[in-house]
């Protein structure tokens, strides 16, 4: 990108000071790819894999830091803030931590205590760069009337167990504002479920701070009508409220083609507009929103190229595939010029 092309483009998370932190989602190789765009649009970095329990701590006695401390790092050096990202989930979780050396299940102390030590590591290690940490990751259940997802933390430790790394996250950092994360998080089934249990977890006393609404969401949906009421279910209880992995797919869920090497203009028009009411809305609720964070920097990497569909492009963020701000971008700054108007 030439200087006096990029002199232009004002930088985006400034368009947004005073109203949220605009972050993106990062891993090695993007912040030497993409370096130069996330230090200039980004105030706020997730690390998109290197902070799961997987990456970190693939074994009892191993801890792989090098990924999380390069991104760490990098936020240093360019004065971004960091949110930590994930100590809890389903995924990404290597199985020794359910397990004896012979493949037994573990007990639930054991399991508890191991969690504590994870905990503590990760958390006091990253202490002095990390202000929020998603402690807990989509533990509710999509369909049906369960409450809970089965997972093996809830068959050995039973639903103690969300609590529990909340407490210790707690314990390990008490500046560190402590997130429950999840997706499908403007459907109104699971949005309830969201509700009730961090309000139950509120009513135990349980140290959560806030919602992280992942908004992995499409040109489609969810609707905007839909996000404005999971918005105001979640402030309702009094807590803090991030985007937390932003992505607008140019695909409806159900949409498999394949065959689209670029966007089509209707896509990226369509992408402008949706991006201009979201940021509208988003904006509306700015005193509860703390930032908004993007599952990605531009369109030359992100996890939904090949994901649900194997071998589909997808252009979900604000920059294209050469770094170059989309029409999307421009119409979402241009709606802060508006917002700041008035
Ligand atoms: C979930 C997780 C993220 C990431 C995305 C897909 O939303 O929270 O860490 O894995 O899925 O990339």
């Amino acid at each position: 990108m030439s200087s006096s092309k990029a002199d232009n483009v004002p930088k985006l998370y400034e368009a947004f000071r005073g109203s949220f932190d605009i972050g993106a989602a990062v891993n090695p190789r993007t912040i030497i790819r993409a370096g130069d765009l996330i230090a200039k649009h980004y105030n706020s970095l997730t690390a998109e894999n290197e902070m799961k329990f997987v990456s970190l701590h693939p074994a009892e006695d191993t801890y792989t830091f090098e990924g999380a401390d390069q991104i760490a790092a990098f936020a240093r050096e360019h004065g971004k803030k960091m949110r930590g990202h994930t100590l809890v989930w389903h995924n990404q979780t290597t199985d020794w931590l359910f397990q004896e050396a012979d493949g037994s299940p573990v007990s639930r102390d054991k399991l508890f205590e191991r969690l504590k030590s994870h905990i503590d590591t990760v958390v006091k290690r990253y202490k002095e760069d990390i202000y929020a940490w998603d402690v807990v990751n989509e533990v509710i259940a999509d369909e049906g009337p369960d409450l809970l997802r089965p997972s093996k933390w809830l068959d050995i430790a039973g639903p103690g167990f969300i609590a529990k790394a909340f407490e210790y996250a707690h314990e390990a950092d008490p500046k560190a504002q402590l997130f429950y994360n999840d997706y499908n998080e403007s459907n109104p089934l699971k949005r309830d479920k969201i509700f009730n249990l961090v309000k139950s977890l509120l009513e135990q006393d349980v140290p959560v701070h806030g919602i992280g609404l992942q908004a992995h969401w499409n040109l489609y949906s969810p609707g905007l009508d839909e996000i404005r009421a999971a918005i105001e279910k979640y402030a309702s209880l009094g807590l803090r409220l991030q985007l937390t992995e932003l992505d607008v797919s140019v695909f409806r869920h159900d949409d498999l083609r394949t065959d689209l090497v670029r966007p089509t203009g209707v896509m990226l028009e369509q992408q402008e507009k949706r991006y201009e009411e979201l940021f509208n809305l988003l904006a509306e609720y700015r005193n509860h929103i703390d930032a908004v964070t993007f599952w990605g920097a531009a369109d030359d990497y992100t996890w939904l190229s090949d994901f649900p569909v194997r071998g589909r492009k997808n252009w979900p963020l604000l920059f294209d595939g050469s770094h170059e701000p989309k029409g999307s971008f421009w119409r979402v700054i241009k709606q802060t010029s508006q917002t700041s108007q008035t």
